[in-house]
């Protein structure tokens, strides 16, 4: 509750902030960030982007001296410092103006450098050269704001294993040991800043042919079940064509079209022709990304890239139209409820710590089949606490209205609010974890298919061993690759825990000494059988990759690249 006040205090602060520094843009955005639906979010940190800039320096103790000269160019209502790289230090501040055209004149101010041959290309990625002697000319500043407090935050890696352990020992209960394992461990603000950093690079460099091109992250970036170190997963549009149609497009089709490259075959292979093209540009000319690699063969075809300023590890599609929808579909699960993400965010260590996720795809189940499993289990409660995808898309009204181009349609009601679904269930996060365990280790995978859909179990339509129906591309599985020992391997650990904590949940009933729990694990830490493993790693770019598997990276390799950055 406290945190909830302080929150909005902090919000109206920063408003009136905003308003009193001209930057209304900035401050409309900040009023729906409380609890927004997916479009305001996404747009709000679109145009947070666009007013953004990331300086490389030699330490934090520069950021007096680059604030005073950015300023120049107007006012600066934000900055974060980062570091990359741990052993090296290499550090970096994200400055946001008040307006995208502010950033857009610190960007044209830039030059390239003399002294090193590189290619000369303008991006929001800009370093801070120590200042000729003499110490230059002074500009005056254009609007003086107050120098904003330099967040130092780490965007990219883990909580300290330690440190969180040590909070979640000094808990009170385990409902709040599972809001602190939320909390930490979740995509913090600097995290979200950068991945629609690295989008809008991405799309500001094909802009000159490709005018209304959006690059749009999706996945665990966006969805609100990303934890600290995810990847970034983009989907690139080279027309602003997301399956929804304007009002005016729709009733009055325009009569002028554009000439246009005729298409040379069929869309899949002139997908992996553009996309070859693509990962060539971004390689030979996007500063910061390096360890380029190409896997156009898979059934999404994706270019994985390493970005070094970013310190991010991004993978790009251009054809995942229903991957973005699904997005949506999570990100909207989790506004609706409060105990949907802390729940998903233990249940997720809980299958890491065990061996039953791995940061490369394999035949063991993946953290988006993970998720629907605990999103289905909320929808099938007695008194669900979400609903079925199938009421929402009943619900739908024309304005929801998106068909991808395979004619897929991802129509669903976008304000749950007049779906007027409200859940009764009062159960507390301990509850809930514990009938997640005890629903699992009963489950029929053997003969049953899971339906987000219909909220209810289905029979299997073929022989795989976890079976998961695609809610938007019904007629896939998203837990293809998981294979039956896999499968049975979760089935054991879901009833172990269920054992372990039951016996928890009474244990913490018990009137015993608060001391005695600090020393000792206990609580949902008992369920982390093996914390090492529960240790999720910073970004790696060499990733072991498993082939054969994963829904979306089902297929070899076509080949790879690298960058010639070291
Ligand atoms: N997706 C999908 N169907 C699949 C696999 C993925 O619709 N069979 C979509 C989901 O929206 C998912 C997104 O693609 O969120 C990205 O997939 P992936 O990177 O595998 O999962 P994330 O949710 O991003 O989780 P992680 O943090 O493990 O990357
Ligand atoms: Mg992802």
């Amino acid at each position: 509750m406290n945190s909830l006040v302080r929150r909005t205090q902090q919000l109206s602060l920063w408003r009136t902030y905003c308003v009193k520094h001209n930057a209304p843009e900035a401050a409309s955005a900040t009023r729906n960030t409380g609890k927004s639906n997916y479009g305001e979010f996404i747009g709000h940190h679109q145009r947070q982007a666009r007013r953004s800039i990331v300086v490389q320096v030699s330490s934090e103790k520069s950021y007096a001296e680059l604030y005073n000269y950015c300023s120049r160019f107007g006012s600066i209502l934000a900055a974060h410092h980062y570091c990359v790289r741990q052993e090296e230090a290499l550090h970096y501040v994200l400055l946001e103006y008040a307006t995208p055209g502010e950033a857009e004149a610190a960007i044209g101010a830039g030059v390239t450098n003399g002294e090193l041959t590189g290619v000369p290309v303008r991006s929001p990625f800009l370093w801070f050269r120590a200042a000729a002697a003499g110490g230059g000319r002074r500009s005056p500043k254009l609007t003086p704001s107050p120098m904003p407090h330099l967040v130092s935050l780490d965007g990219t890696r883990q909580v300290e294993q330690a440190h969180l352990l040590e909070l979640m020992r000094s808990a009170r209960d385990i409902e709040e040991q599972v809001q602190l394992l939320h909390e930490h461990t979740r995509l913090n603000e600097l995290g979200i800043r950068i991945r629609f950093l690295a989008a809008l690079q991405v799309q500001l460099a094909i802009a000159g042919m490709f005018p209304a091109a959006q690059a749009h992250p999706f996945g665990s970036s966006v969805n609100g079940f990303g934890r600290m170190g995810c990847d970034l997963d983009l989907i690139l549009r080279f027309d602003n064509d997301m399956g929804a149609k304007s009002p005016l497009e729709a009733s009055e089709p325009s009569r002028l079209v554009f000439h246009t490259k005729e298409n040379l075959s069929n869309g899949r292979s002139q997908t992996q022709r553009h996309m070859e093209c693509f990962g060539d540009m971004l390689h030979l000319f996007l500063p910061g990304v390096c360890h380029v690699r190409r896997i156009l063969q898979a059934r999404v075809p994706i270019i994985k890239y390493h970005h070094e300023h970013l310190d991010l590890e991004v993978d790009l599609s251009m054809s995942n139209l229903t991957g973005f929808y699904m997005s949506e579909l999570l990100y909207m699960f989790g506004e609706m409820d409060p105990r949907v993400r802390p729940l998903t965010f233990s249940i997720r260590r809980w299958a890491q710590s065990c061996g039953l996720t791995n940061p490369s795809p394999g035949r063991w189940i993946s953290n988006f089949s993970l998720t629907c499993l605990v999103m289905f289990f909320l929808q099938q409660l007695r008194q669900p606490i979400l609903p079925t995808i199938g009421a929402l898309a009943k619900s739908a009204e024309p304005g929801d209205s998106r068909v991808t181009e395979d004619g897929i349609s991802c129509s669903f009601a976008r304000n749950v609010e007049r779906l007027g679904f409200r859940s009764r269930n009062q159960s507390s996060m301990s509850e809930l974890l514990l009938q997640f365990f005890e629903f699992y280790s009963q489950f029929d995978f053997h003969n049953r298919a899971i339906s987000l859909n219909e909220g209810r179990g289905l029979s299997k339509p073929d022989h795989s061993a976890m079976y998961i129906v695609n809610p938007l591309e019904q007629l896939l599985n998203v837990s293809k690759n998981v294979s039956l020992e896999e499968c049975e391997r979760l089935r054991i650990e879901v009833r172990n825990a269920a054992w372990v904590l039951e016996s928890e949940v009474e244990n913490a009933s018990l009137p015993d000494g608060e001391g005695e729990r600090r020393e000792l694990s206990w609580g949902v830490l008992n369920l982390f059988k093996h914390p090492e493993r529960a240790v999720i790693r910073p970004n790696m770019f060499f990733k072991p990759r498993m082939v054969e598997v994963s829904d979306l990276f089902e297929q070899k390799e076509a080949g790879s690249m690298s960058s010639p950055n070291p």
